[in-house]
């Protein structure tokens, strides 16, 4: 039976639509239109919700007229409608929710609220197939195929702009927070930190970048909640210790190699401490599958540092595939497929800013 799901993401900056078709347990992606904001809340340093929520007013059926021209889909052959109802910027959410939700009205068709971090935990199972479909075709499932390659239970760390926490998956679906951040999220503290040097937005890419010019061990800088037994995470007093850093030695500011050095102490004090608890994680709750998630997920250091760790102790390790680290729609629709089963009225699908995993 073949199933087609529209995916629709708005949960922060990224306008995202894409179209899934699902063969009995087989899927490839149609289509996976993402409209960036970077340039609209560049000039503010990060994201501004009432700008972003009218960009994604502007944008969402644009990239749905897009993702259906694709592959010549008709916006009838849809099955089924996944979209992102939290966590997230609510007035972003509400275009999005309130879009699917016409559509599921007008099409007759079922609809399902994805929480957004099942997207990215998801987004995992994503990889290029290279194999008979055209151009830029990315299979996931091959369910069984993937259970080839990694088991439940699994430790995920899902690090964002908006989040850091450490996940126990039982399996799609089962899942329990174990740690997360205190204050800010590890994205959010790479974004704030470039803002302090002025580096641009978004921080992340900009930091990585230039670290590796960088000496990781010029700059002393704490590892906060390191020695801790609980798997929380802190990075507010990391960002403060650059700031403090930054001003004692104000004069160096012009200075790129002092700028490469900060940025190279950065990223190894936090990849330092990712590592270490997730880790931990994996030793307390005895797993065999690390999943790597979110917009950080796409950090050189931070990906070798996890496989090398995890290679040592004949572990997996799963990272995304790049483009489907950052927020798109691919991974709603993909999340949408996992819980199909949950599926149904428009009627009952609301947003929900603080929506939880467990
Ligand atoms: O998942 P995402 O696209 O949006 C949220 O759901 O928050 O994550 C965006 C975050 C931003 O804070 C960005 O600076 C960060 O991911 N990021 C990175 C890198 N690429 C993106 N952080 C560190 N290194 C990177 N290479
Ligand atoms: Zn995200």
């Amino acid at each position: 039976m073949i199933m087609y799901i529209l995916g629709i993401e708005t949960s922060c900056d990224d306008t995202g639509v894409a179209i899934l078709e699902a063969i009995d347990n087989k899927c490839r992606l149609l289509a996976n239109v993402v409209s960036s904001q970077i340039k609209i809340h560049a000039p503010f340093g990060g994201v501004v919700p009432s700008l972003a929520s009218r960009a994604h007013a502007e944008n969402l059926d644009i990239c749905l007229k897009e993702a259906l021209e694709i592959n010549k889909i008709s916006l009838s052959k849809i099955d089924l409608i996944a979209v992102t109802i939290g966590p997230g910027l609510i007035p972003c959410l509400l275009i999005g929710v309130n879009g699917a939700k016409a559509l599921s009205y007008i099409l007759n068709k079922p609809i399902i609220g994805v929480n957004h971090l099942e997207g990215h935990i998801v987004a995992n199972i994503l990889h290029e197939t290279g194999e008979s479909f055209e151009s830029r075709a990315w299979l996931l499932p091959a369910i069984d195929a993937s259970k080839k390659i990694f088991s439940f239970p699994a430790i995920c760390l899902i690090v964002s702009g908006g989040h850091t926490q450490l996940i126990l998956a039982r399996q799609i679906g089962d899942y329990e927070i174990i740690g997360e951040t205190r204050d800010d999220a590890v994205g959010e503290a790479f974004d704030k930190v470039a803002k302090l040097l002025g580096l641009g937005y978004p921080g992340g890419p900009i930091v990585a970048k230039r670290a590796e010019k960088g000496d990781d061990s010029a700059i002393d800088l704490p590892r906060p909640m390191l020695t801790t037994k609980n798997l929380d995470f802190s990075f507010s007093g990391l960002k403060t210790a650059v700031l403090y850093e930054t001003k004692r030695n104000a004069e160096k500011l012009g200075d790129e190699k002092y700028i490469n050095d900060i940025c190279a102490s950065f990223q190894r004090a936090v990849v330092d401490v990712l590592t270490r608890k997730t880790f931990r994680a994996v030793e307390k709750y005895q797993v065999k599958t690390i999943i790597l998630s979110g917009g950080v997920a796409a950090n050189d250091l931070l990906r070798l540092e996890m496989n090398q760790r995890a290679e040592e102790l004949e572990l997996f390790c799963l990272t995304p595939h790049k483009e489907f680290c950052a927020d798109n729609a691919a991974m709603i629709a993909l999340a949408g497929y996992f819980n199909k089963e949950r599926a149904g009225s428009w009627r009952d699908i609301s947003a929900d800013a603080n929506l939880r995993l467990d």
